[in-house]
């Protein structure tokens, strides 16, 4: 492909995913799978585009507001904008590159000359860009963020505008995790060992993992590090009864699956539940491939669901991994920070908070609720906790230095109420994680 051609292809897909509020990655992969031309290169610039104005979108739109060329921020706009403050590609440079012809892009209107005219020399990132548009997170976000990170918010949010690395979690239901590593050495996959999680690899250079015989086999999946350690704080082991609550397709089943292993299989009963069945469904195969199908899968009919009455007060650990903002995850989505709006944000709380009781109900004297979610926002974690406790006085929480010892041990010491972990940081994923106790 010529390089406008791939530009076309990078407005083509920014249109699908701004038209329709879709994740990048699935429309990506869906429009290159359906063009088969495209060669490993093309796809790795057209992807690389594709991000970086995921990531800078708010600094062109400033740009583009600022240039007096009257146009809108769009995926034309916005690609003209990159193309002239980071690329410094010259107005004639970027005429050539949108030439109608070989399925580039159309040729430019007038209005586009004078925005690539008008920016042409100028740097991506000014001075008087506020706060919000020079780090990329939306205005209304702002209070929370500073009253969190302080003097840090630069440091915390650059971090989250960084692209992920590929974390792998090692099913120690089939596997050790050095067994695992040169297995996928021996396929030419080179990988590292995590820093925190005792059951990660980190891929050096990139990957297609899917096609291995490792991940076909169930030895591997995809996780991020930050979930892995999630589900290694529920401390599910052999014996026990455990329930995750907001299982979606099953990422942190499996993981408590391979905490639960004995003799390479699930020893104990683990339940997965969540209100779509959709998920549910879409974690069969994961189970099957894992060796853990003894996993017993039910989607929710609401609160008042037969199946989870009979399980009320029985589970010695309850994950729930509440729907969230995804504030944590904006390195793998960067476009999902702009779905939200504060009073998405009032409802999602609300959600929380009804969940997290709903699932308090199953926990036996003894056993712990494990709340969590891949949000940095307090208003969906230390608040959720402190009202929480503040309506069940039979909880307690367990300090998270005590539960880390007792189930993770090693490097990283948090102490307090929660587990709070950022790319910053720890270099995962954000995520929050608070232990409650039943007495
Ligand atoms: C953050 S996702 C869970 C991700 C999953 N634990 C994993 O590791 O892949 C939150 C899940 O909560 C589910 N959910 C939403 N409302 C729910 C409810 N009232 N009861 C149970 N699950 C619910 C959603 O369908 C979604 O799958």
């Amino acid at each position: 492909m010529t390089p406008g051609a791939r530009i076309q292809a990078a407005i083509e897909i920014l249109e699908q995913v701004w038209s329709r509020n879709q994740a990048a990655d699935r429309v990506a992969d869906m429009y290159l799978k359906k063009r088969r031309y495209a060669g490993s290169s093309d796809r790795r610039g057209i992807q690389g585009t594709l991000y970086e104005i995921l990531r800078r979108r708010s600094r062109l739109d400033w740009w583009v507001e600022r240039s007096g060329s009257s146009l809108t921020a769009g995926p034309r706009s916005r690609l003209i904008a990159n193309l002239a403050l980071s690329d410094k590609s010259s107005p004639n440079q970027i005429a050539t590159l949108f030439s109608g012809q070989n399925h580039c892009p159309d040729t430019l209107s007038e209005t586009e000359h004078r925005l690539a005219d008008a920016l042409y020399g100028k740097p991506l990132n000014h001075s008087n860009m506020p706060s919000s548009v020079a780090l990329e997170y939306p205005e209304w976000m702002h209070a929370s963020f500073s009253a969190l990170w302080g003097d840090k918010l630069k440091t915390e949010i650059s971090a989250l505008n960084q692209t992920a690395p590929v974390d792998i979690r090692v099913n120690t239901l089939k596997t050790t995790t050095e067994a695992a590593k040169s297995e996928l050495k021996s396929q030419f996959i080179e990988t590292e060992y995590t820093p925190l999680s005792p059951i990660g690899l980190r891929l050096i250079g990139k990957a297609q993992l899917g096609g291995t015989k490792a991940f076909r086999n169930g030895l591997v999946e995809v996780q991020d590090e930050g979930s892995q350690i999630l589900a290694l704080l529920c401390g599910a082991k052999p014996g026990m009864l455990v329930i995750d609550y907001c299982a979606g397709a099953g990422g942190k089943t499996l993981a408590l699956a391979a905490s639960m292993g004995s003799n390479r299989r699930i020893d104990g009963q683990l339940f997965a539940c969540d209100i779509s069945q959709n998920r549910i469904n879409r974690m069969e195969p994961r189970l099957k491939r894992a060796g853990a199908k003894a996993v017993q899968r039910h989607a929710l009919m609401g609160p008042d669901d037969l199946w989870l009455k009979k399980l009320y007060k029985s589970a010695d650990r309850v994950l729930v991994d509440v729907p969230c903002t995804g504030t944590g995850a904006w390195r793998r989505d960067p476009n999902a920070k702009w779905h939200f709006t504060p009073k998405n944000l009032a409802d999602i709380c609300a959600q929380q908070k009804t969940i997290f009781s709903n699932a308090a109900k199953l926990v036996k004297l003894g056993g712990r609720l494990i709340y969590a979610t891949c949000s940095l926002l307090h208003e969906e974690n230390e608040q959720q906790l402190f009202d929480f406790l503040k309506h069940h006085n039979d909880f307690k929480l367990v300090p998270i230095e005590q539960v880390w010892s007792e189930t993770i041990g090693g490097e990283l010491s948090p102490t307090g109420s929660c587990l709070r972990l950022s790319p910053a940081s720890t270099g995962t994923d954000g995520f929050f994680c608070t232990v409650l106790e039943r007495a």
